[in-house]
């Protein structure tokens, strides 16, 4: 190497070194480690790829972007952290593996907390578009032991990709909450789920043009499921065959997430009897196996400040 070589190389590291020290008084052990670390993970970036002072502005730029079009109902920031694949890893980093406990994935802007209540059995799409699709399974613990009355939440888009929330005039649709049997089962009605694109209209929709990727996630069923003394679940089921599964936006899909469904004929007997006016419908099974854990309150942890 030669001396201006190494000369350069010194200076950054010196520079690296210099910001890690301006942590060191950080009372919160936590913050300080975080901070270090994120100090020696940029700068690694930069000097690796070289970053120039233009590309650099080009950042701020979009980042002042994101900023900008961020609003209560909006949020262009965790969009982002969705399209990059960090949301993602955080969920998976949060969430260890632990047996045949189902596995998770991210939770997205479209809960809400006070879904209507259905009976088991009952029908969430609150009369949305859509090809009517009976699920059916079970919670259990790792051991395969039931979980009675585990509250399990279900959301869900219409037939046009769209959640109730994105509507002007808002009516409820495409969500409700229930409480598994004694036997640890639950079932419903809901909607054959269908694909649908992340709002793409911003920085973020920016960002997938310019890299040739698609704003559309592969046709999923929300779940989030709880139950005292069980690590909170927040998880989707995909299908079998959805071309998108390999491409989904925020890289949400899990192979161990996607199901088989099966579509009945028309005028074909439902498993409660239910008389759909001889449309046709779609069914699977999802069993659920919680592992031991903490609840999280994830729509207090994904509410934004205003
Ligand atoms: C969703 O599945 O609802 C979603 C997840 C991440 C970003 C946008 C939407
Ligand atoms: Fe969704």
């Amino acid at each position: 190497m030669s001396h201006i070589v190494r000369e350069q190389a010194a200076r950054e590291d010196a520079l690296v070194e210099r910001v890690r020290a301006s942590f060191a008084a950080t009372p919160d052990p936590r913050l300080k480690h975080l901070l270090e670390e994120l100090t020696t993970s940029l700068h690694d970036y930069i000097r690796r790829v070289r970053l120039t002072e233009s590309e650099w502005a080009r950042v701020i730029d979009f980042l002042t972007r994101t900023g900008h079009i961020t609003t209560e109902t909006r949020q262009e920031f965790v969009l982002l952290s969705d399209v990059l694949g960090i949301s993602m890893q955080t969920v998976i980093v949060g969430n260890p593996a632990e047996g045949d406990a189902t596995e998770p994935t991210v939770f997205g802007p479209f809960f809400l907390n006070d879904s209507p209540r259905i009976d088991l059995g009952g029908d969430l799409s609150g009369g949305a578009a859509g090809e009517p699709a009976w699920v059916e399974g079970t919670v259990t613990d790792t051991h395969g032991v039931p979980i009675p009355g585990a509250r399990i939440e279900v959301w869900e888009a219409d037939e046009e990709g769209l959640y109730d929330v994105q509507h002007d005039e808002y009516a409820v649709y495409g969500r409700a909450h229930m409480f598994a049997d004694e036997r640890g089962a639950y079932r419903f009605w809901g909607l054959f789920p269908t694909p649908y694109p992340i709002p793409d209209d911003g920085p973020v929709g920016d960002l997938l043009t310019a890299t040739g990727r698609s704003p559309y996630r592969a046709a999923h069923l929300h779940f989030m499921v709880t139950a005292p003394g069980y690590r909170t679940l927040v998880t989707h089921i995909f299908v079998r065959g959805d071309v998108l599964l390999e491409s989904d936006s925020v890289f949400g899909v899990q192979d161990s997430l996607i199901y088989d469904w099966i579509h009945h004929s028309a005028g074909a007997p439902t498993p409660d009897g239910r008389d759909l006016g001889g449309a046709p419908w779609a069914s699977t099974r999802f069993d659920i196996v919680l592992a031991v854990g903490e609840a999280t309150d994830y729509a207090d942890l994904m509410r934004q400040e205003p």
